[in-house]
């Protein structure tokens, strides 16, 4: 269970501090550029640490030059949690580098039940080698901004446990295999999807011709020349039953609607995450819908107890659905850091909880008083 997340350095997060309760919800919330994906990468590069060496990670847009805040010369992040209610463990783990005689030099750190400081140094490193509670606290995390139009593509997938990836591509095996190996998560995901958009009966999957580019090679005297060659292939596509028609194929259902089932097949698969981070989590829902969506996550983290889910959103209809302490308020200051404060930290939170819903208190105070106080820099 993550607890807390420092960013120092990453981007316009020059010192952020977020601090999560126990409600296991929360949300991320701020003008345009005030760093909330920012906070969702932080996390996202840290999970995929646990598993991959700095090198793998920090590649291209990922780079620590794009990474760094600007003109500075070193960048931590830094998480901590436990794993376990009855046998808690304690963990911390960071990543870092610095940058001296123009090289960025890496290290993974890492602490457990307080005790002592281990540390790694070089881009093949990662959390990989941390003790227990760390790399299964955190390797369970996905990172999500789905794309409609790729949870509606038809897809081929050779995976044994095929997954959404982080676009929203590979939705329809995903599917698949939830129907075959876990029926009644199925049925669940089903319910929850007729809630939300209500127009909807039955969700299938049939099978679709899919182009999948493969790299193939061929030696010409002696030597290897790679090119890629474009097979026909049979893969599968969602169709949904709804009230207006049976078998209607994903690309033309409503972008809403398959953003909620691409949420839900993420949320509901047998191998599901420990972390969800969600970008832009309202994007194309009604405020009805998006009110119902916020009721449908509570049940799910109800009856999954290692279930955090931390997201991005404009939508005061989902801030509504939220107490103050799982509202995180992003704002930047002049020269455009991020500052970050719960609205529970708020000096008029206790009259505005008996007075105003929180997206109500949200819209009155706006983001202004985060940043109020802050000496200018
Ligand atoms: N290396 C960097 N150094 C300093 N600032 C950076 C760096 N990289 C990005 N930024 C700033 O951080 C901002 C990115 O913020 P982010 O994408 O987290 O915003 P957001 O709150 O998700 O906004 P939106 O609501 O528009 O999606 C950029 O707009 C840019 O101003
Ligand atoms: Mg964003």
């Amino acid at each position: 269970m993550l607890e807390h997340v420092v960013l120092h350095n990453f981007k316009s997060h020059k010192s952020t501090k977020l601090s999560f309760d126990s409600s296991r919800l929360y949300a991320l919330v701020g003008k345009n550029s005030a760093g909330k994906t920012s906070v969702l990468q932080a996390l996202h590069y840290l999970s995929r640490l646990a598993s991959s060496p700095f090198k793998n990670v920090f590649q291209y847009e990922r780079s620590p030059q794009f990474i760094t805040t600007i003109g500075e010369k070193d960048m931590s992040v830094t998480a901590s949690g436990f794993w376990g209610y009855t046998n808690r463990q304690d963990w911390e783990a960071s990543y870092s580098w610095k940058q001296e005689n123009n090289l960025w030099n890496p290290t993974a750190s890492w602490k457990i039940n307080n005790g002592h400081e281990n540390s790694l140094e070089g881009w093949e490193k990662s959390l990989s080698q941390s003790p227990h509670p760390i790399p299964i606290s955190l390797r369970h995390t996905v990172h999500l901004k789905l794309v409609a139009s790729n949870l509606a593509k038809p897809t081929y997938s050779d995976e044994l446990t095929p997954r959404v990836e982080f676009d929203g591509s590979g939705l329809a095996p995903t599917l698949d295999f939830l129907r075959d190996e876990a029926p009644d998560k199925f049925q669940e995901l089903q319910e929850m999807l007729r809630r939300i958009v209500p127009g909807v009966r039955e969700v299938g999957i049939r099978r679709a011709k899919v182009a999948v580019n493969r790299q193939r090679s061929i030696e010409v005297n002696g030597k290897f020349i790679s090119y890629e060659e474009t097979q026909e292939m049979t893969g599968q596509e969602v169709v949904l039953d709804m009230n207006t028609g049976e078998r209607i194929p994903a690309h033309a259902i409503s972008e809403g609607t398959m953003l909620t089932l691409g949420l839900l097949a993420v949320l509901m698969n047998p191998t599901q995450p420990n972390l969800v981070l969600l970008d832009d989590v309202e994007q194309g829902l009604h405020p009805k819908a998006q009110r119902e969506l916020m009721t449908v996550f509570k049940e799910i983290i109800q009856s999954n107890k290692n279930l955090q889910i931390l997201f991005s959103t404009h939508s005061p209809y989902i801030v509504d659905e939220l107490v103050p302490s799982q509202v995180y308020i992003l704002n930047n200051t002049n020269s455009g850091f991020t500052i970050a404060k719960r609205l529970d930290e708020h000096p008029d939170v206790e009259w505005a909880k008996q007075t105003l819903t929180t997206g109500e208190f949200w819209d009155a105070e706006g983001e202004d008083w985060v940043v109020a106080g802050e000496v200018s820099d």
